[in-house]
C-alpha cells in the first residue's frame, strides 16, 4: 500500500515536470509606451515563456525595444528537451539562432535575459553574444530558473560579454521554485521589479 502510494506521488511528479518543461506559458503581448528611439535592449530567448514574461517585464520598466530568439532545435517534447540538457551540460556556445535584425548602435543598455540550463545561461543566448559588437553598451544578464545557478558556469557569460566589448554590470537570478512550489507570473514580476528599482537606483549612483 504504501509503497503504491510513494509510486503515485513519483509519477504524478515526473508527469508534472515533464508538463512544465513542454507546454508554453503566454503573457501579455509587450509593447512600448512612447515613439521616442529606444535607449534600451531587451534580448531574450525563453523556451517554455517564463523568460519572455520576466523580459516583457523588463522591457516595460525601460520603455525598451524587445527582441526574441528563437532557436527551434530546443523544441517543446522530449528530443529538444534532451538536445537543451546535452548542450548545456557541453557547455556549447555556438547553436544556429533566429532573430529579426539588431542594430545595437542605438542602445546603450542591454538586458540579456535566458533560461538556466544545467547552472548557465541557455546556449542561444551565448550565440547572440558571440555574434555581436559590445562597444560603448552596458550588458546586464537575467537568468529565471526553478532552482539555482552557479557561478564558475555563469561567470564565464560575462568573460564572454567583455571579450565582446560590452561593460558586464552583473546578473540576476530568478528563481522561480521547483514543482508544485512555483512562484506565480505576478509573483515573479514583482521580484522582478523590486530587484530592477534597486539596481537602476544603483547604477545611477554609481554612474554606470
Ligand atoms: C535542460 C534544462 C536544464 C535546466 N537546468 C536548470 C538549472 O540548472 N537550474 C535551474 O534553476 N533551473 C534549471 N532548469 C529550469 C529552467 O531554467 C526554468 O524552468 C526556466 O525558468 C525556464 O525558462 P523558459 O520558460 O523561459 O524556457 C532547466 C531546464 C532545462 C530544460
Amino acid at each position: 500500500m504504501t509503497s503504491g502510494v510513494v509510486a503515485l506521488v513519483v509519477v504524478t511528479l515526473l508527469f508534472w515536470f515533464y508538463r512544465t518543461q513542454t507546454t508554453w506559458l503566454e503573457s501579455k503581448p509587450y509593447q512600448r509606451s512612447s515613439n521616442d528611439p529606444a535607449r534600451t535592449l531587451v534580448v531574450v530567448y525563453s523556451r517554455t515563456g517564463n523568460t519572455l514574461g520576466v523580459a516583457k517585464e523588463v522591457a516595460n520598466y525601460f520603455d525598451a525595444d524587445l527582441v526574441q530568439i528563437e532557436a527551434p532545435q530546443y523544441s517543446r517534447d522530449l528530443k529538444g528537451q534532451q538536445l537543451a540538457s546535452k548542450h548545456a551540460d557541453e557547455e556549447v556556445t555556438t547553436t544556429p539562432i533566429k532573430h529579426e535584425p539588431v542594430d545595437l548602435d542605438q542602445y546603450h543598455l542591454v538586458f540579456l535575459c535566458s533560461p538556466t540550463w544545467w547552472f548557465r545561461p541557455a546556449p542561444p543566448l551565448w550565440s547572440f553574444v558571440e555574434n555581436h559588437d559590445f562597444s560603448n553598451k552596458r550588458v546586464f544578464l537575467i537568468m529565471t530558473g526553478n532552482s539555482r545557478m552557479k557561478e564558475e558556469r555563469t561567470g564565464k557569460f560575462g568573460v564572454l560579454v567583455e571579450e565582446k566589448n560590452g561593460d558586464f554590470l552583473g546578473m540576476l537570478f530568478i528563481r522561480r521554485g521547483r514543482v508544485f512550489w512555483q512562484k506565480t507570473p505576478d509573483q515573479v514580476n514583482k521580484d522582478v521589479f523590486v530587484e530592477l528599482r534597486e539596481r537602476e537606483a544603483m547604477w545611477q549612483m554609481s554612474g554606470r
